[in-house]
């Protein structure tokens, strides 16, 4: 059944107060729970009847006001609860019983590790008990929650604890009580035997907030840096959206099993362990910087989410993308602007222009879904926030916080939409953002094709700029869109030119941004003496794709002279992949442009540059990247046109690299700066090369690091480089040492098995049916599934596409039997078969096939087969 936004009607009944009593056991839980309910005087029929959804729950009673209700007196029907004759107010009292030591689904009330936990968002609160499952019913909680006191001395919930106390059989009781009304999706609850790490953060108004993060005894020692990054976040928030925290104490609880990275529960937090718990000897520098940007990103939902919600799912990308850009600021004024940048704009290009351009492409605001947590996509996420994002260019900094100041004043304690988002914009600037609304309507990645001429005679440079938005499954001829279009134009000296758009002009900028509305536009930059190359969609002002006919001169020259740092690399990047793709084509005797090589030589003895943003440039372009700007990709022939590259460049720059690698030692004085990370970045990008090519001075050097390591970034880099090299004894040595080392942490066994997993030397298929049958490996554990399986499908393409097939029947076969465990899980596995159609024929056929396997499963779920079906819609 498809759901859509054109449906949408207010909620018949409201809830107001929701009393919940958990009684928690180890063969189940009985949930106990008393909504106060009215009819919504906005609902056209006053004499609906009470509809409440639930989902596996097993029903014990019923009662109203009081009074059981006969078994007559309601229905089960399907996934609901019906209540035919409800008065216009009410208590209704339903009692389930639940199985959370079985649910493998994680959603609702499951069990991880031994403790309680639970996961609500989007449609999991019916899990737990019967209820109005939508976010535009808000309601004040009460949660008493009872178990063993010895295996649950720690009980959860939002809010305050208000009451706690001792009963009997050995067993306690601690009541919450959240004083904000708050959509059902926003509950949580945690039991278990955890320890506590506390700290206190003053707010800007003079509050104390007790700050607590809560996990397994054996993570005590990897909390400070969440906590840390928690308080940045919290300052933050106050400096830049004028923003405090509401309630007196903030938690966050770290769980081994979860399906996403993190949830922003009222005042609780639940983490993926991998998502909170570091310290330096176990979690890499990415894992630092990802750790920051989540804490931030959760606690951000606070104000982007809790306090203003959505009205619907449709609305997802309102709470998400906002508080995505909101993270993306957040760590952008915390380390390098440009690199945070690069890598933002990496993920668009490479994974969400792939999903805008695939079966399953939908706008920011979708306008129908079967199963909303395939919507959990990189559109609602990073496009959402790419929007917001032009929002903010368009309006510029001042207006867009008095924007952000309106929308929260305006909405507090609301659910609302994406529209009475832009709305509270247009209305504190005063802009029209009218045309601006199609980003949200229209899915599909607009393609600009720019092209130029220069008048010597009139000094004048004219930039043709059109736009096409392609089409997308159910929707064809796209209206423009209004686009913030960037540039600069260089002169021959590497300068910026001021950029006149008309003769006369005065105090020109040397940076615009233009800003697109129609099909087609001219523009037309006056008294410029030469011809200049232009420098377009600077900073990547909006998430579409350049077509500019830039020679690989030119593209040289931007690499080292533009003054905006993003743009310097997109050069760089332009540059590499023009010349892989022309070696694609030429089987084995193609050389590899000298000028490229010189770009790197340079780059890699610069050290006047700024050595984040060469430790980024010297990334060449994914073979992902390299797919998704094929036409039909043949993928074998791309990834040995792009390792004939990379072992050139290893092979030239080898002394380049040699030197690079030791002059950016220094791994006696761990630190986790900006700059530290830079050089270790550098220093184990040098160490991979070298290592590609087989080099045994290399090899030395990487065993010493493995064994001599004081951090994981270093013992990793080391591991990856092995692993990646063709030197099969030390391979097998560093991979058994590593994981004799660290069998205990299952943070550090899940990087053990993705390193593994997306290597092409020791990740070939045999080798992974051998992880799935490893000790370590758990099928209910998601991490464990996406370490092996989905680094193995998504990053591990030159393995995952065999033009025998061997790969997507695997995955096919991993699809099927993870349906019955975890279906949200399994559906995100299916994604790398859907985009079939964009591949050479050799694989599409095996694709398609793998996808036909999946789609013949019996009982197959709501959430496998919506991809499915849609990823073979017409064919
Ligand atoms: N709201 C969470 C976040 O972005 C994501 C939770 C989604 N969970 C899910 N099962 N779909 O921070
Ligand atoms: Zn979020």
């Amino acid at each position: 059944r498809t759901i859509y936004l054109s449906e949408y009607q207010v909620p018949a009944f409201l809830v107001d107060h929701v009393d919940l009593r958990f009684e928690l056991f180890e063969d189940g839980a009985r949930v106990h729970s008393t909504l106060t309910i009215r009819r919504n005087p906005e609902f056209p029929d006053q004499g609906e009847a009470l509809v409440l959804d639930g989902d596996s729950l097993v029903l014990e009673s019923v009662r109203m006001n009081g009074e059981a209700v006969p078994e007559n007196g309601y229905q089960l029907k399907g996934e609901q609860l019906l209540v035919p004759e409800v008065p216009d107010h009410f208590e209704l009292t339903v009692v389930t019983w639940i199985e959370p030591q079985n649910n493998t689904r994680l959603e609702g009330l499951y069990k991880s590790s031994g403790m309680f936990c639970t996961q609500c968002e989007a449609e999991g609160f019916r899990c737990i008990t019967f209820f109005p499952d939508r976010p535009d019913v808000m309601a004040r909680f009460r949660t008493r929650i009872e178990a063993d006191r010895a295996a649950y001395p720690v009980l959860l919930s939002n809010g305050n604890d208000v009451d706690r106390g001792e009963l009997v059989d050995g067993r306690h009781f601690v009541t919450w009580e959240d004083p904000f009304p708050k959509p059902c999706y926003l509950f949580a609850l945690v039991a278990g035997d955890l320890v506590e790490k506390r700290d206190t953060f003053h707010t800007c108004s003079g509050r104390d907030i007790d700050l607590r993060i809560y996990v397994e005894s054996r993570n005590a020692q990897k909390c400070d840096h969440a906590m840390d990054s928690l308080k940045r976040s919290m300052r933050w928030d106050e400096e830049v959206y004028g923003r405090e925290y509401d309630l007196d104490i903030f938690m966050i609880v770290a769980v081994d099993d979860f399906n996403m990275g993190a949830m922003e529960n009222k005042g609780l937090n639940i983490f993926n362990s991998s998502c909170v718990l570091a310290s330096p000897d176990t979690a890499t520098d990415a894992a630092f910087q990802r750790i920051e940007a989540i804490v931030a990103h959760e606690y951000f939902h606070n104000w982007s989410g809790n306090r203003v919600t959505c009205r619907d799912w449709f609305q997802l990308s309102l709470k998400e993308g906002f508080t995505v850009f909101r993270d993306a600021e957040f760590s952008a004024d915390m380390g390098s602007p440009t690199v945070k940048r690069i890598e933002d704009a990496t993920l668009m290009r490479t994974a969400q222009f792939a999903e805008d351009a695939g079966p399953m492409a939908h706008p920011v605001r979708p306008a129908s879904y079967m199963e909303i947590s395939n919507f959990y996509t990189l559109t609602i996420y990073e496009k959402g926030a790419e929007v917001v994002r032009m929002i903010h260019t368009l309006l510029g900094p001042e207006l867009f916080r008095k924007g952000s100041d309106l929308y929260f004043e305006r909405h507090d304690g609301q659910a609302v939409t994406t529209d009475d988002f832009v709305r509270a914009m247009e209305d504190a600037s005063g802009r029209d953002l009218g045309q601006f609304r199609r980003w949200y309507e229209q899915a599909g990645t607009p393609v600009l094709d720019v092209s130029d001429e220069y008048d010597a005679d009139q000094g004048v440079y004219r930039l043709k700029v059109q736009q096409r938005i392609p089409d997308t499954p159910g929707q064809t001829d796209k209206q423009p869109q209004h686009i913030p279009f960037a540039l600069g134009l260089l002169g021959a000296d590497g300068a910026d030119l001021p950029l006149a758009l008309a003769d006369g002009d005065t105090d020109v900028p040397a940076s615009r941004v233009l800003e697109l509305t129609e099909a087609e536009h001219t523009f037309e930059f006056h008294g410029l003496a030469e011809r200049p190359v232009p420098s377009l969609l600077r900073g990547f002002s909006a998430p579409v794709r350049v077509h500019y006919p830039w020679t690989r001169d030119q593209l040289m020259f931007l690499a080292s002279h533009d003054s905006d740092g993003f743009n310097r690399w997109d050069a760089g990047q332009r540059l590499a992949v023009d010349v892989i793709q022309a070696l694609e084509g030429q089987a084995d005797d193609g050389e590899v442009d000298a000028r490229l090589i010189d770009a790197y030589r340079r780059l890699l003895n610069d050290a006047t540059l700024d050595q984040a943003l060469v430790a980024k440039m010297l990334n060449l372009p994914s073979l992902a990247y390299l797919i998704e700007l094929a036409k039909e990709a043949d993928v074998q022939a791309l990834h040995r046109a792009r390792e004939k590259v990379l072992t050139t460049l290893a092979g030239t720059l080898r002394e380049d690299l040699l030197a690079c690698y030791h002059r950016n030692d220094d791994s006696d004085d761990y630190q986790l700066t900006p700059e530290a990370i830079a050089r270790r970045s550098l220093r184990n990008t040098a160490l991979a090369w070298l290592l590609r090519i087989d080099d045994a001075e290399a090899c030395d050097l990487a065993r010493v690091q493995f064994d001599r390591a004081s951090n994981m970034t270093d013992q990793m880099g080391a591991l990856r480089a092995l692993v990646n090299s063709g030197f099969a004894a030390e391979r097998g040595e560093v991979l058994d040492g590593f994981y004799q080392r660290w069998q205990d942490d299952p943070q550090v066994v899940e990087q053990w098995f993705s390193v593994q997993a997306a290597s092409t030397e020791a990740g070939h298929l045999g080798k992974i049916r051998a992880l799935l049958t490893h000790p370590a490996f758990e099928w209910t554990n998601p991490n464990k599934v996406r370490s092996v399986i989905g680094a193995f499908a998504g990053q591990n393409l030159s393995e995952f596409h065999q033009d025998d097939a061997s790969g997507y029947r695997f995955l096919a076969e991993q699809v099927r039997r993870l349906d019955d465990l975890n279906p949200q899980i399994a559906a995100r596995l299916v994604a790398p078969l859907t985009r079939w159609r964009k591949f050479a024929p050799v694989y599409r056929e095996g694709m398609k096939t793998a996808l036909e396997m999946i789609r013949d499963k019996d009982g197959l779920s709501r959430d496998v087969y919506e991809v499915v079906h849609k990823s073979l819609a017409g064919s």
